[in-house]
């Protein structure tokens, strides 16, 4: 990647203020940054005061680069900063969770009903034996025991592994035995587009293979036929019947407290790894001074599923942690009408709501009739992460949904920095359509160029963090040495995010996407390389190379290049990229599904070997292939685009 890439960005001149309301109610003041930068070890210091610490710690943060110590010595417990101590504190009535199934079933929780739910899962998990330290996989639709399951294991000091319920059993095999689970927790099936999908047959197909599970533990969510095997356990007949009283143990706040798998660059994907103090510390600061809320006012509603860092982040621990309440919706936003989500606005008087570009550029084409059906007036502040939000969503986000009433915060983080690392404050900052703005107090970001060095205002180059951050990951499950290659090896005392960024002549910061081998497809995170893995296993491919194209909808699509072997008829066509995607699918999971696959008989690549996949990016977006002299055999792009037009190859 060129800096020179980024010199013809058009330059965006509007800025929104927030009102002066606003402005005087703010969670977090202007002078929060100066509070921060005068005595960074003091700020966080201050911010790990809003959780309750059974033992202070006798030092703020040990950094040996690139491992990292948060709040050495402390002792607590997520689980009882999530809910006990609003019980104690006479805050029990409170609902946290409005679940909203997509049949239309409801339940509300209040904080002392989720509490108890709580203890009585994690006396389940005591009979099921449990233990600090161990590792339970969640493969759950989005319901209410999916954050009690989690809640559950954090109250044990056991680490738990979401995996999301768009996984394949192969994918899900994998993790359980990386993370080398004992106990997986997941339900019969769950409901998406009016129809009940099966969960169950995923992990008792995943169980084939070799691994350490005791038990699965399964909810009864849809009532359909489920197989049923001896290690099998129905929550209901578990749960149900054990105590509502347990006394949380205290932990170290370096205890594990989570893994959460996510793609990097190779086919196996890395197991983020977090602890209890700091990450705990760094979500609740960040859910307050970013979200603004008020807790006892506010209906807060993040649309993520519990099987992504945000779901853990900004759905369990931070939302709970400052005892906000919530909406909680099982199913997806077009059913059973393209209103869904608009009308739970309205019926649950949500005031913030955070989601994701790619949701909002699917509303944008849907139509304003939508959002213009329901009344949206009880927003008050609007959030959007997961990648870059272009300027015409985040205008209508504004106009459309906001009625030019809400601030919008776009969050840049990521599963390795566990919550918010760069977003504007809602109280203080004047935003730009598109910009995520400036680092949080507490954080230090830069943009550099090849060589490490700061490019300054005005030009692109590579996001970089410059200081340690609580709830940085502590490692990647099993494998320190990738570990510090994937992010501390390519510049000297940064960390590395694998994102392109440009600061504008005012030194906002402006996310370009990724600039490695990962794709972001509707905010998921699919690395290259394990979908090219994925289609050499299938019987028919000899060679596969994929890249990220760009889409109007999704971000970016998947767009793969396959050779076949010798023998099999690329003429089969149809059936062929069509068994071909299946098998994605199975291997991965259907959000990795290839949106188009092209059957080509020779791939660009180096004198090296190595793939150009530039050159096949400019394939998939329909341009003029660039400069392709460093190819091995330069006639290459020429076959490919002429197999192309023969119409050989299309999904
Ligand atoms: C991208 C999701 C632009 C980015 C929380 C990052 C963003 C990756 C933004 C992490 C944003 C996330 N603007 N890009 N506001 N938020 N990204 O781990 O490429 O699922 O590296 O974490 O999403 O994805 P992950």
């Amino acid at each position: 990647m060129s800096s020179e890439s980024f010199e013809n960005l058009s330059y965006e001149d509007r800025t929104f203020s927030p009102s002066e309301t606003f402005i005087g109610n703010a969670n977090a003041k202007s002078d929060i940054y100066d509070e921060a930068n005068k005595d960074r070890q003091a700020f966080w210091e201050k911010q790990a005061n809003r959780l309750h610490w059974d033992k202070k710690w006798s030092q703020v943060v040990d950094w040996q680069l690139p491992f990292v110590k948060w709040f050495i010595g402390g002792k607590l417990n997520a689980s009882y900063n999530c809910l006990d101590r609003h019980v104690l504190e006479g805050r029990g009535d409170r609902v946290a969770f409005n679940f909203e199934g997509e049949p239309g079933d409801t339940r509300t929780i209040t904080y002392t009903q989720l509490l108890s739910e709580v203890c009585k899962t994690t006396n389940a998990l005591i009979e099921l034996g449990i233990n600090q330290g161990d590792r339970v996989a969640i493969y759950m639709p989005m319901i209410p025991e999916a954050a009690i399951a989690m809640l559950a294991c954090a109250r044990l000091g056991a680490m738990h592994s979401v995996i999301f319920g768009g996984f394949s059993a192969d994918s899900l095999l994998s993790r359980i035995q990386d993370a080398d689970a004992t106990l997986v927790i997941t339900a019969d099936g769950g409901y998406r587009k009016g129809a009940a999908f099966a969960l169950k047959p995923a992990v008792d197909e995943a169980l084939k293979g070799v691994t350490n599970v005791k038990n699965v533990l399964v909810v009864k969510r849809t009532g359909q036929e489920t197989a049923w095997g001896g290690r099998d356990i129905w929550w209901h007949d578990l749960v149900d019947k054990q105590s509502d009283k347990h006394n949380a143990e205290f932990f170290d706040s370096e205890n594990g407290l989570f893994i959460l798998y996510t793609s990097g660059t190779t086919a196996k994907p890395k197991g983020i790894y977090h602890t209890t103090g700091g990450y705990l510390t760094q979500a609740a600061f960040t859910h307050s001074a970013v979200f603004d809320l008020k807790p006892e006012t506010d209906v807060y509603w993040c649309t993520a599923d519990i099987g992504w860092i945000t779901g853990h982040s900004y759905v369990v621990y931070g939302p709970l942690i400052n005892g906000a309440t919530q909406v909680m919706y099982e199913g997806t936003p077009d059913t059973p009408t393209k209103g869904r989500i608009f009308e739970l606005v309205e019926k649950y008087k949500v005031s913030i709501l955070y989601t994701a570009p790619t949701l909002i550029r699917t509303w944008m084409k849907w139509g304003d009739e939508y959002p213009n059906g329901s009344n949206l007036s009880s927003l008050r502040l609007l959030g959007s992460v997961g990648e870059p939000i272009n300027p015409e969503a985040w205008m209508w986000y504004r106009e459309v949904i906001g009625k030019n009433n809400c601030p919008i915060v776009d969050t840049w983080w990521q599963t390795e920095t566990g919550a918010i690392m760069i977003s504007p404050l809602p109280g203080v900052t004047a935003t730009k359509p598109g910009s995520a703005m400036r680092p949080l107090p507490g954080i230090g970001a830069d943009v550099v160029d090849d060589e490490g060095k700061a490019v300054g205002n005005g030009r692109g180059g590579y996001l970089v963090l410059t200081e340690p951050w609580p709830s940085m990951m502590r490692g990647i499950w099993k494998e320190p040495d990738r570990y510090k290659e994937t992010y501390w090896s390519r510049f000297n005392n940064l960390y590395f995010a694998g994102d392109g960024a440009k600061l504008d002549k005012d030194g906002a910061i402006w996310l370009l996407g990724r600039v490695d081998d990962v794709m972001n497809v509707s905010g998921h995170r699919i690395s290259t390389t394990e979908v090219e893995s994925a289609l050499v296993s299938h019987e028919a491919v000899a060679e596969a190379a994929v890249v990220g194209a760009k889409d109007e909808m999704t971000g970016q699509g998947i767009v793969a290049f396959v050779i076949l072997r010798g023998g099999i008829e690329a003429a089969k066509g149809d059936a062929l990229v069509k068994s071909l995607r299946d098998h994605v699918a199975k291997e991965i999971g259907p959000i990795a599904k290839p949106r188009q696959i092209m059957v080509v008989a020779e791939l660009p690549k180096t004198r090296s070997g190595k793939i150009m996949r530039r050159l096949l990016r400019d394939v998939a977006e329909n341009r003029a292939v660039g400069d392709s002299t460093t190819l091995a055999d330069p006639n290459v792009m020429k076959l490919i685009s002429e197999g192309l037009k023969s119409g050989k190859s299309e999904d």
